[in-house]
């Protein structure tokens, strides 16, 4: 029977990846206006997303949505409706009901809801969650499950996961998550125990690639319009995700090229002032651009940098510096328009460059991918089993 309506995912695209503290809501619409098509929250986890409220500021559509935690009212997770269309909210969790819980309430926001299945921190290892699940598979598939049975049909259900020892291994457990209800998968070419400097292992990606139907993306040490090229022309990748490279300079995504890092910081400066984030994280954000970025000298002295980096870093002072006029910057948070925010509104999806995963049945059954033809750009329709 014809049930649903689905959104795309979209194969062949950039991914801005999931990033701590990071992939908050100015670098998001950052990088969607720069030429990401897929955006990820950073993690955030199923308990504490479960103890989060709702607030919608505004009277109209546009306006900031804050889910503040109810024990102490502080933002954990802020959207709007700019990104509706692109977010993916990254989860922690290795429980089906928690996981669940939180999707549930955060759905009407989001495009996607992705579970972490590589963070290799304590934390979540000890917690069953992150990589802690590449050796437990049988709880990611039944996290995959619950969400693809329980989810509206649009919102795309993914996960991300690391290399396992031998492609033999890795191939079997990207078959399993697809099989389980996986409409993309993220592939970190580093193995549990690698560490960020070791570099990423591209050469194992085509085996993952070839295994499955649904996208992969591709993820780790791209940085460059050529590294992406490498990435597609030798080892298979069709979508690519990027995380130290966009926190060295977001406009990484851009189609023409990257843009000098201090017009991109003036950029993220004045985004996060108007949609209200605060200073502190704006400032820790800078701090890791002047870190990640390859085209500034090592000790950078030149006065926005120097008042970043400095004792006590005022970010009236470094918006000052960088020429922005802090006094005016003043947050938007009712009505957030692309105009207002001073970004370019990002390029509709063109039908022919995308394609959409499908799902038919109720419990995890493999996936299947339908091209769209011109006429479907903004969704497809397939069958749903009616007791989901
Ligand atoms: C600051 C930082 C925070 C990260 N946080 C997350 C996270 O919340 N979830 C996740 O799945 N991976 C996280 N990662 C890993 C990245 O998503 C990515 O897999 C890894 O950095 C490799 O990609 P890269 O070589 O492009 O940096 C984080 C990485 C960095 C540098």
């Amino acid at each position: 029977m014809l049930r649903a309506q689905r959104k795309l995912y979209w194969e062949g695209g950039k991914a801005l990846a999931p990033m701590v503290r990071a992939c908050k809501l100015p670098l998001r619409l950052l990088c969607l206006a720069y030429g990401a098509d897929v955006v990820y929250t950073e993690e955030l986890i199923d308990k504490k997303l479960v103890e989060t409220e709702r607030i919608q500021h505004g009277d109209g559509p546009n306006g900031l949505v804050e889910y503040v935690w109810k024990k102490d009212r502080s933002t954990v997770m802020s959207t709007c409706a700019l990104e509706r269309e692109r977010v993916v909210l990254q989860i922690g969790s290795a429980s089906p009901d928690l996981v669940v819980r939180a999707a549930q309430l955060y759905e009407r926001d989001i495009a996607g809801v992705d579970i972490n299945m590589g963070c290799p921190k304590h934390f979540s290892i000890s917690g069953g969650m992150g990589a802690a699940l590449l050796r437990n598979p049988e709880t990611a598939e039944d996290m995959l499950r619950a969400l693809r049975r329980t989810l509206d049909p649009n919102v795309t259900v993914t996960c991300k996961i690391r290399l396992l020892e031998d492609d033999a291994k890795t191939v079997e457990l990207v078959r399993r998550l697809e099989a389980a209800g996986a409409q993309a998968i993220g592939v970190h070419m580093r193995e549990t125990h690698h560490r960020p400097r070791e570099p990423a292992i591209w050469d194992r990606l085509r085996a993952v690639v070839d295994a499955v139907q649904v996208p992969v993306l591709a993820n780790g040490d791209v940085y460059t319009a050529k590294d992406i090229d490498t990435l597609r022309g030798d080892h298979g990748a069709k979508s690519i995700m990027i995380a130290r490279g966009a926190l060295g300079n977001p406009s990484v995504f851009r189609p023409e090229g990257p843009l000098p890092i201090f017009d991109v910081m003036r950029d993220y400066t004045r985004v996060a002032r108007l949609v209200g984030q605060g200073d502190r994280s704006t400032i820790w954000m800078l701090n890791q651009m002047i870190r990640y970025d390859t085209t500034l000298p090592r000790k950078p002295k030149d006065a926005v940098c120097t008042a970043i980096k400095g004792p006590k870093p005022d970010l009236n002072v470094i918006a000052d510096a960088m020429g922005l006029e802090s006094s005016k910057l003043l947050p938007i948070k009712d009505d957030i328009t692309w105009e207002k925010l001073g970004l370019k509104p990002p390029a509709a999806l063109s039908a022919s460059s995308v394609s959409a995963t499908l799902l038919e049945g109720t419990d995890g059954p493999p996936a299947k991918r339908v091209k769209l033809g011109d006429n479907s750009g903004e969704s497809a329709q397939t069958t749903h089993n009616q007791s989901t």
